[in-house]
């Protein structure tokens, strides 16, 4: 769990009402311009029948995505209380909940975590302070296909990013975002015995696919 009070203050930044919104925006337009073609570049490699494991899975939407390309179990984890009602009615809408475990809290504290054949982080690695262990421990877990999204490590990004985490501070938020180097992110993957299969992106998000 993230701590009884939610120290990092996830629940400020990621609140039901984000979620809420992130919902009504995939019901209208579908997926991000991220999400979206990582699970096209997992589909294309096959992930019928197969177990997922996602992290930072905040309101679903990738996940409903994932369970109806066929997708067989997945258990998704998010560290910000707010989002597990929101995420499971848009589960339960769509008949999904049954092939679900939810787990509110943060994943590097859960003393029993499991393999999966894919494993899915869109957004997730920036808003985490570390990312040697979180990705370790991702790439440790993966049986099959591992999919991260993270900003690409740009002046632009690095100052928005900065101006954000500066209005954080003066509302006294402890959350932080983070540009971690994308370099470091695949030389771990990489010495985790993944190879890149995939990679896209946008002005300010890169994507990448690795297979074990
Ligand atoms: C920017 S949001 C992205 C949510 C979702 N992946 C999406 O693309 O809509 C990042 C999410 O990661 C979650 N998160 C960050 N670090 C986490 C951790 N260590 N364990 C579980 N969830 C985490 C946050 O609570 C938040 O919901």
């Amino acid at each position: 769990m993230a701590g009884c009070c939610d120290p990092s203050g996830y629940r400020r930044v990621f609140s039901s009402a984000q979620a809420a919104k992130a919902v009504r925006n995939f019901e209208r337009k579908g997926l991000d311009g991220t999400a979206a073609p990582m699970i096209a570049a997992l589909q294309e490699r096959g992930i019928f029948g197969s177990t997922l494991l996602e992290v930072g899975a905040g309101p679903a939407t990738a996940l409903v995505t994932l369970l109806e390309a066929g997708v067989a179990r997945a258990v998704a984890y998010d560290i910000s209380p707010s989002y597990e009602k929101v995420a499971g009615a848009l589960l339960q809408g769509r008949g999904l909940q049954d092939r679900v475990e939810w787990r509110t809290g943060d994943y590097l504290a859960a003393d029993d975590r499991n393999d999966a054949d894919v494993v899915f982080l869109n957004r997730v690695v920036c808003c985490y302070p570390e990312m040697a262990p979180l990705v370790d421990a991702v790439a440790a877990r993966t049986g099959r296909l591992l999919a991260l999204s993270y900003p690409r490590r740009r002046w632009y990004t690095r100052g928005a990013i900065r101006v954000m985490n500066g209005y954080l501070a003066l509302r006294r938020v402890p959350f932080r975002v983070f540009v971690h180097d994308p370099r470091a992110i695949a030389e771990r993957v990489s010495a985790a015995g993944l190879h890149p299969v995939a990679s896209g992106g946008t002005a300010t998000w890169e994507w990448r696919v690795w297979e074990r």
